[in-house]
Parts: C-alpha cells; sequence; structure tokens
C-alpha cells in the first residue's frame, strides 16, 4: 500500500494520499501523522543492511537519515531527496556531566554535529525532499532560528526559495547570519513565535508556499531517525531514560514515535522512558503534564527564557507530546535561567560544548536524580539539540558575568571563565599563570 497521512486524532483517524498539500486534517483540524507501515525485512536483516550502508559511497547511504529508509517510507523513489549528509552524529560519554548530575554515567547524543548545527536537519532533509517531490517552488517557517537556517540551507540545496519569518530581536546571531549566508528571503516580524506562525499559515495560504514548520509530518518522520541512529549506536540496547528539551514538542512527538514503531518492529525490545525538559518562563507543557485536567494545554502569552530556541508559549504538537511521555512512562520538567546557564558551562567543560536550550536536558536531569525519579545507576542519554557556536553572545556575556535573565535577574557565573587582558609582558602574564 502506498503511504499515507492519517490524522492523529484516536476519534478522527482519517486518511489522506501522501501527495496531498494539508497541514492539519481537513475533517478535524487534528495535527497530521505518516501512517506506520512496517518495512518489509527482518529485523535483523535490517540492522545488518543499515550496517553495510554505513560504509557505503551513495549520498542517500551517507546520510544519518537516508540510510535508514525504510524507517521513513513517504517516497515512491529518491529522485526529489536533498541530502547534506546529515545525522551521523555522535553520542558522547560526558562524566563530569554525569556527576553534575549526579549519575554514575551519561551520555550525550550531539545534533549539532549537523550540516547546519542542530537536530533541524534530520527533519528538513525530509521536509524538503518532499516539497520537491510535491512540485513547489517556494518553502517557509516560522523559527526561533534553527528551523530557519536548516530550512535556508535545504531549499537553497534543492532549488527551492526560502521564505523565513523570525521574532524581531529575539533570535541568537549565528541563527540569523544562517538564513543571510544560505539565502533566504528573511522577514523580522515584530511578534512572538506563536503570533507569527499564525501569520505563515496565512501567507501560506494566500500565496502557495509550502509550509515547513514542525506539524509538517515529514520533518517528523526525518526526526525520528535520531532515536534509529542512537539505537544502532548501541547496538539496539534501549537506555533507561532519554532527555530532550521541549519548545514547540516537535522533537518529542518524533522520539515517541520513531521508539514506538521500532519496538512494534521488533528492532528493540522495549521503550525507554522519555524526560522532557522545558525552561521555566516557557513551561506550558510542564503545566499541562502536571495538571488535573490534561484536555486543553493553557498557553504562555508572553513565554520568556535565554534559551530563546524554546521561547515559545502555544507549542503546536502538545497532543503528540503527552501521548508519547505518557506512552512511555515518562516525564517532564521545568528549570531555571540560572539552572540552564551553569549546566551549559559544565557540559563545556566537557570538551563537548552546546547551545542554551540544549543544556536545560542537564539541568533537568539534575533536578530529576535529585527528586529520585532517576535513579544515581541509570542508563541515561541526553539529546543535545544544536551547536556551541550558534549563541556566541549568551556564553561571553555568562562567562564575563555580565548575562541577565528575562526582568534584569543577574546571572551568577558560577562555572565564569573571563579572558584577561593584560599588557605584552612576560613576567606578568608568568605570575599569573603560576597562581592560577
Ligand atoms: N533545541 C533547539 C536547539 C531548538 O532549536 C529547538 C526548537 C528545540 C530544542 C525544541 O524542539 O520545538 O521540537 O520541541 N527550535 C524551533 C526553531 C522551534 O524554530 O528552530 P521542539
Amino acid at each position: 500500500m502506498p503511504a499515507q497521512l492519517v490524522c492523529f486524532e484516536r476519534n478522527c483517524r482519517a486518511r489522506f494520499p501522501i501527495a496531498e498539500v494539508i497541514y492539519n486534517c481537513p475533517r478535524c483540524g487534528g495535527l497530521l501523522e505518516v501512517a506506520p507501515d512496517p518495512p518489509n525485512a527482518s529485523p535483523q536483516d535490517l540492522k545488518t543492511l543499515w550496517r553495510s550502508r554505513r560504509a557505503g559511497n551513495q549520498p542517500l547511504d551517507q546520510s544519518g537519515v537516508w540510510r535508514y529508509r525504510e524507517m521513513i517510507p513517504f517516497l515512491e523513489n529518491h529522485d526529489s531527496v536533498v541530502t547534506l549528509r546529515e545525522g551521523n552524529t555522535p553520542v558522547l560519554d560526558a562524566p563530569r556531566a554525569a556527576a553534575y548530575a549526579g549519575l554514575d554515567r551519561l551520555a550525550f547524543k550531539h545534533q549539532g554535529f549537523n550540516p547546519t548545527g542542530s537536530f533541524k536537519d534530520n527533519g528538513m532533509t525530509c521536509g524538503a525532499s518532499q516539497a520537491i517531490r510535491l512540485g513547489m517552488k517556494r518553502v517557509a517557517c516560522v523559527s526561533t532560528g534553527n528551523t530557519s537556517a536548516s530550512m535556508a540551507a535545504y531549499a537553497s540545496a534543492g532549488g527551492l526559495e526560502p521564505v523565513i519569518f523570525i521574532p524581531h530581536g529575539n533570535i541568537a546571531y549565528g541563527k540569523l547570519a544562517q538564513a543571510l549566508e544560505y539565502g533566504a528571503r528573511t522577514f523580522q516580524v515584530k511578534a512572538n513565535f506563536d503570533q507569527i506562525l499564525a501569520l505563515v499559515r496565512t501567507l501560506a495560504e494566500r500565496l502557495g508556499i509550502y509550509l515547513l514548520n514542525s506539524i509538517n509530518p515529514f520533518r517528523i518522520e526525518g526526526q525520528k531517525t535520531i532515536m534509529v541512529e542512537l539505537m544502532d549506536q548501541r547496538d539496539w540496547r534501549p537506555p533507561d531514560w532519554i532527555v530532550l528539551p521541549g519548545g514547540n514538542l516537535g522533537n518529542i512527538s518524533a522520539f515517541g514515535k520513531a521508539l514506538r514503531e521500532m519496538r512494534d518492529f521488533h528492532l528493540i525490545p522495549n521503550l525507554p522512558r522519555l524526560a522532557v525538559i522545558q525552561a521555566e518562563g516557557s513551561a506550558p507543557f510542564y503545566e499541562l503534564f502536571h495538571s488535573r485536567d490534561r484536555s486543553a494545554l493553557r498557553p504562555v502569552e508572553r513565554p520568556e527564557t535565554l534559551a530563546t530556541a524554546i521561547r515559545i508559549g502555544d507549542p503546536v504538537s502538545w497532543p503528540k507530546a503527552l501521548h508519547e511521555v505518557d506512552c512511555s512512562a515518562g516525564t517532564v520538567e521545568k528549570v531555571s535561567e540560572q539552572e540552564i546557564a551553569d549546566a551549559k558551562a559544565v557540559i563545556g567543560r566537557c570538551g563537548i560544548g552546546c547551545e542554551p536550550a540544549s543544556a536545560a536536558t542537564l539541568a533537568g536531569l539534575r533536578k530529576l536524580v535529585a527528586a529520585g525519579t532517576v535513579s544515581r545507576g541509570a542508563d541515561v542519554v541526553a539529546v543535545l539539540t544544536g551547536n556551541l557556536l550558534k549563541d556566541p553572545d549568551y556564553i561571553y556575556r555568562y562567562h564575563t558575568g555580565q548575562l541577565e535573565a528575562p526582568g534584569g535577574v543577574a546571572i551568577q557565573s558560577s562555572f565564569g571563565n573571563s579572558p584577561v587582558v593584560t599588557e605584552n609582558d612576560p613576567d606578568r602574564i608568568a605570575a599569573m599563570l603560576e597562581d592560577y
């Protein structure tokens, strides 16, 4: 059977052709997903095939997304695929970060090693390929920065015209610079992320532009491969916990879907538990998860956090996210600006580094271990979603004691490392190094 789109709402489940340009269910307005489609090979044969592709020279096999194409079967052929050899991201042991969290061991899967420096590339290769398959010319997104950087790169690489919309004044410079350099028509709109999403939906419909926001089910398919690659790297042994930051909640939706499918296709024996970490000032999903009435998410009207990637008050994918956290017996935690900043510096001192939103994982883990939710001996993988160089301004301010949380509260530079300005004087420098 050819691949299909299916409505995520349990009491709708309407199905639609894969090549229809729709973003929500035309019947009930629910979120859409690509209907799961079990591969035509045994689990062992698939594992062997995927391993052998790692050594190949074909672009599709070199991609850490398309190598696992049996798990994302929405294209009849792969003529439209745009790949920058995304994925292939390492799993790095981080003993210092483990000690900081109170764990015996901790590994980071670092999505910042992607071509544009974030996990968005895993999804964007699929979104852009689907746009080309549909015959689209222009693609658009609203973004806190990483989606737009990634979309700009993949659209330009695939001969599409990228149009991006970002909140004015609230984007890390590294990300804006990428969008400009990759040639995206860029609008900095004087509104927040959630307001701009409504604007972009209107414009996409009016001008026939293909929307590549995270509700796009093809992007979710691509992000699934982060989990498939992780399990492959771990010889198909799921950890006890997987921890990730939550903003618009596309990534948790993708991770949960991937893990359930891998379990259903007998690639892994059981589901790991999923923990989503939000920033305190932008934590509507945390509130929903821990409230008694979980039928509707209450948006945060003025979301605030220096982790601008996750500064989102009305995450669109919350129904999927809630389902996935529940299915995995997982949890949701929130962390303060100070906790994010310190955790980020600790990840830096591991020689690994990441952008602020990614560091919410370590900060959240520390709280979950202290509360006894995650045990000291647990096998934990935290996903670092973006590269350290995305937001250098934040880093400089933290290390020089100039970082301020929203509202003007000073962040303590607990792990500060300020550069020393000095005369060209070997004696003085030697004396300073002796004291160090
Ligand atoms: N980490 C980083 C570095 C991100 O850029 C984002 C989202 C997230 C975490 C949260 O992921 O939205 O799937 O829950 N960035 C989006 C963007 C919103 O526009 O780049 P999510």
